[in-house]
């Protein structure tokens, strides 16, 4: 395995992520907007949810690495905790939050997954900034994820830590690549909160992502930088 930001195909530039709302039902999910705020509205006042972790790869080291933002798991793993079980359906199970949030479950099951493993939501209700941060160092590890939300308001980006230059994703969804560059958001007033979904893409969808000959975490940038057609 390679511990190192290594080296990818020419055409990928960071910061870059693959918008995928050409290939989900937006409406569907803006749909949604009020039901999952009126939900996690509930969740805030009865108790706590776990803060999310961001995991040792911060940008700084001396930045929070418990940030502040909640996590509702919509799964939960048989195993202890660990980031490369994301993509191992086998493992996951649904939790009884699966069924709060019915009619968020029934969206994440019109997403291009054969099989799905963590379904995550993140929220917050104060403006504190989500710390910049990868989510692991294996450059041969490409997760398989969706991460999209009902409305624009959480300042979300990538970040390019050798030029310090983020790109703010527009879109309602993305897949990143969350290894050669960092992602975070920026604080921001009032309740925000995006999903996250990990599994295996189906195989009709995988036809479609060129994949790097070096580097396979960098995928989802050498998709947004080179597009579908991308031949070697
Ligand atoms: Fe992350």
């Amino acid at each position: 395995m390679t511990h190192v930001l290594d080296r990818v195909e020419a055409p990928i530039v960071y910061p870059s992520y693959k918008s995928l709302d050409e290939f989900i039902d937006v409406g569907w999910l803006k749909s949604l907007d009020g039901y999952i705020t009126e939900r996690v509205r509930r969740r805030l006042e009865a108790h706590e949810d776990h803060k999310f972790y961001t995991g040792p790869f911060r940008l700084k080291e001396e930045s929070p690495d418990r940030p502040g933002t909640r996590m509702i798991y919509l799964s939960r793993s048989s195993q202890p905790d660990s980031y490369y079980d994301l993509d191992r359906p086998e493992l996951w199970e649904p939790t009884p939050e699966a069924k709060e949030f019915a009619e968020l479950s029934e969206f994440i099951r019109s997403l291009p997954f054969a099989s799905t493993g963590r379904m995550l939501i993140m929220y917050d209700d104060a403006p504190r900034p989500v710390t910049p941060h990868r989510d692991h160092d294996v450059v041969e590890v490409c997760h398989e994820f969706v991460w999209f939300r009902t409305n624009l308001s959480k300042p979300f980006y990538m970040l390019d830590h050798r030029t310090r230059e983020k790109l703010y994703v527009s879109s309602h969804s993305a897949w990143f690549d969350t290894v050669n560059q960092f992602h975070g958001s920026d604080a921001c007033d009032g309740l925000t909160f995006s999903v996250r979904v990990d599994g295996r893409f189906t195989d009709e969808f995988r036809s479609l992502i060129p994949r790097p000959r070096v580097n396979p975490a960098s995928a989802p940038s050498l998709w947004a930088c080179a597009g579908a057609g991308f031949n070697f």
